[in-house]
């Protein structure tokens, strides 16, 4: 099923990663075993996406209210998160992955920040996979600092507030840039956003399965690609 041809793939491809945790529940281990398995998962589909011609993903790895679990899961992610950048960070240059984390990473201190960014620049001139990574991310942390952003920028008298539209609160998003995405899967079998892309996602084809992100495979993802080259999109426009 894996090597089928797909009329119409999605260009921008998010993952909501849901399902880590129970996976791991079940089997008696720690939580945190779940989202090393989901680390494996994800570089499953890294491939998965070139090999099928995506060429956006965008991951929803850390939320900003994933601060509410215990400690000990909350560092322990952490940790996994910054230290499997740093040891695929060769791979991606020679894959030719573009790295790119979103979110407030403020909290994670300067050297945390300093290695994101040697790692985006590293990866800049990559043209396979731009992988999009959501770290300490909310998405109305992103209206707020869009708004933020706007405000400032009035107040200096260097836009006026009727020149506010789509585009300029767009432009403001950290997500600017990137065409919204067109397919948004979410694994684990709950059925909302969670607080992820919610500007973004106003025309995006949603995509929701019972399958835990550690298990998530390559024909589950085709499964998903399958589903989205059925969907009629319409923009609020009739199909006339
Ligand atoms: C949700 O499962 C998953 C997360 C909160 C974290 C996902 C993160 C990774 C897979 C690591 C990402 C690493 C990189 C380098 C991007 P859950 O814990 O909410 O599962 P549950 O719903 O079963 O409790």
């Amino acid at each position: 099923m894996s090597g089928q041809e797909l009329c119409e793939v999605p260009y921008h491809v998010a993952i909501v990663m849901d399902g880590n945790g129970r996976w791991a529940q079940r089997r008696k281990q720690p939580r945190i075993f779940g989202h090393k398995k989901g680390v494996e998962a994800l570089r499953r589909i890294i491939e998965c996406c070139g090999k099928h011609g995506v060429s956006i993903l965008t991951l929803f790895a850390f939320s900003s209210e994933n601060w509410r679990r215990p400690p000990a899961e909350v560092s322990g992610l952490q940790r996994l998160l910054f230290s499997s950048l740093v040891a695929e960070a060769d791979s991606l240059v020679s894959n030719g992955v573009r790295l790119r984390v979103v979110g407030d990473l403020d909290p994670f201190g300067p050297d945390v920040v300093d290695m994101v960014q040697r790692t985006e620049h590293r990866t800049a001139n990559n043209h396979k996979l731009e992988l999009v990574i959501a770290v300490n991310y909310g998405g109305r942390w992103d209206i707020v600092s869009a708004c933020r952003k706007l405000a400032i920028k009035v107040a200096e008298g260097n836009l006026s507030s009727d020149a506010i539209d789509e585009r300029s609160v767009a432009e403001a998003l950290s997500t600017s840039t990137l065409p919204d995405p067109d397919l948004c899967i979410r694994t684990g079998g709950e059925y909302r956003i969670s607080n992820f892309l919610l500007w973004q996602l106003a025309y995006t084809e949603l995509y929701f399965c019972e399958v835990l992100w550690p298990e998530f495979s390559e024909d589950d993802f085709v499964e998903a690609l399958k589903w989205y080259a059925t969907r009629q999109r319409r923009f609020g426009k009739t199909q006339e």
